[in-house]
């Protein structure tokens, strides 16, 4: 008993101390692996006025990407309220996981596929949907707000006269009988055969075609597939292939429909690869007073410091983008996380999921370093799902934790420390990572987690790139 209590006391002087010089070392050769912050730049004043990104305002083929909420967004001032962004994006993180582990049984899918309300319910829901661009569609050209998603293809508005239903929008909502360039797309047209292989139903109305997309729980959208002039900024695209939705239905409030990134045929960058070689980037600010961007083809990439990993494709979806993770560090020391952890359930990049959802193992493994590191803050109490959280009341400057994520091809990106955690408010500043239920859920980079990242997405090259302060 007494021997083995010494061997415990040496082991662990010897880690103290070996552990106390490391940290000196660094701290003295001005190597330090955290991150210093001003607390402050957590915590953005209320009263900021919009700061355009360059980047956005340069390029030709670029959009400025706008949260909903904030002073860039014309669409509402309304401060975003945290138990909702949580609770819309634990509803997208389950339609994604339920669509991918098929729990439907073919019973299900055939109740669906007759029922006259809400077929197609297997789709992902929209979740929070932080971020939205304005594009412009007809002739004249009408501008409208759409959230853009790297987890579906078809690119939809709401459209007059909502034979059905539509909700509220804050821009008019677009009259296709205004628009000289607007046709319908035939019943018996190859573009209308290809719905259903991109995971929509198709439906006929004469000889009119009719799409209807489900994004799972209630949301909907149904109407004519139709082609139509899109503007984005200069770049002019005559015949485009979107959907006019007659009838639509969720929690889309305030936003006129959405831009479709996904890697499917249906998706805006595979609709425009003849001008855009199916390459896009993007850049999602660091906070609501700053606009991002949203660039289409090669223009602008950073390519000297961009780092690529390959793009893999998910069982059961077209849209998806998957990736592997091969481990994940915290100030440069490798969590000890088995492969298999990672390789089992797979792992996707999505915009539209705002926190990281990593395997149950792989988040212990970082939410105990985390916490180590973190030793000398005030804990909080936590913000469901988020467990892990300090109170930053009265402290000046925060040492972050620098988190890495390794991905196969050897590829390493470290995460701003703005990407590492969600801060509701001074009181309550939580790690930005939440576990799955269940070890062969699918692991999901998220937004938050890609904030000032350029994130390339290179549809020849069969691969994903990260590099650093993308939205400058
Ligand atoms: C598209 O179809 C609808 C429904 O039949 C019709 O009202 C509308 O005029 C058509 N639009 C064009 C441009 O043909
Ligand atoms: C906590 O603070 C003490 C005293 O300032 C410092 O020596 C120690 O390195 C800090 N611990 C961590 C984990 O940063």
């Amino acid at each position: 008993m007494k021997s083995s209590l010494n061997i415990v006391t040496i082991i662990l002087c010897v880690w103290l101390s070996w552990g106390r010089t490391d940290g000196a070392q660094k701290r003295e050769s001005g190597e330090v692996s955290f991150h210093r912050i001003q607390a402050s730049s957590l915590f953005p004043s209320p009263s900021s006025s919009c700061v355009l990104s360059p980047r956005a305002s340069n390029t030709k083929s670029s959009l400025h990407v706008v949260h909903r909420h904030g002073p860039c967004s014309s669409l509402s001032s309304k401060k975003a309220d945290h138990d909702e962004i949580l609770r819309l994006d634990q509803a997208r993180v389950k339609s994604i996981h339920s669509k991918l582990s098929k729990k439907l049984t073919a019973r299900d899918r055939v109740s669906q596929s007759q029922s006259t309300d809400l077929p197609a319910r297997d789709g992902i829901t929209f979740g929070y949907g932080n971020y939205v661009v304005t594009v412009g569609i007809g002739t004249p050209k009408h501008d409208l707000s759409l959230f853009f998603d790297t987890g579906s293809d078809i690119t939809w508005t709401q459209c007059q006269p909502c034979a059905g239903k539509c909700y509220s929008q804050k821009e008019p909502i677009f009259n296709p009988s205004s628009s000289s360039s607007y046709s319908n797309v035939s019943c018996s047209s190859p573009v209308c055969d290809s719905l259903t292989s991109q995971g929509l139903v198709k439906q006929c109305s004469a000889s009119n075609c009719i799409y209807l997309a489900g994004y799972g729980d209630k949301s909907f959208t149904q109407g004519f597939m139709a082609k139509e002039k899109f503007t984005l900024n200069s770049d002019v695209f005559d015949s485009l292939n979107f959907g006019c939705g007659q009838n639509n239905q969720g929690l889309f409030t305030g936003i006129a429909g959405l831009l479709g990134l996904g890697r499917g045929s249906f998706s805006f960058p595979s609709q425009t690869a003849k001008t855009y070689n199916n390459i896009f980037s993007y850049c999602l600010p660091s906070s609501p007073q700053y606009t991002g961007h949203l660039t289409f083809g090669s223009a602008g990439l950073s390519n000297s410091l961009l780092k690529y990993t390959p793009v893999s494709t998910v069982k059961d979806s077209s849209s998806l983008y998957g990736l592997d993770i091969v481990g994940i560090s915290v100030d440069d020391k490798e969590l000890k996380i088995p492969l298999t952890v990672f390789s089992t359930p797979g792992a996707i990049i999505d915009s539209g999921t705002v926190i990281t959802r990593l395997p149950p193992k792989a988040y212990a493994a970082l939410r105990t370093a985390f916490k180590e590191k973190m030793s000398n803050y005030t804990a909080a109490a936590g913000l469901p799902p988020l467990d892990t959280c300090y109170d930053f009341t009265g402290v000046e400057s925060i040492d972050v934790p620098k988190v890495s994520f390794s991905f196969k091809g050897g590829t390493v990106v470290e995460l701003e420390p703005i990407g590492v955690l969600f801060v509701a408010d001074r009181s309550q500043v939580c790690l930005a990572f939440i576990a799955n239920d269940k070890d062969d859920d699918v692991a999901i980079l998220g937004n938050v987690q890609q904030k000032t990242l350029q994130v390339v997405y290179d549809g020849p090259g069969g691969r994903v790139g990260f590099a650093p302060n993308g939205c400058n």
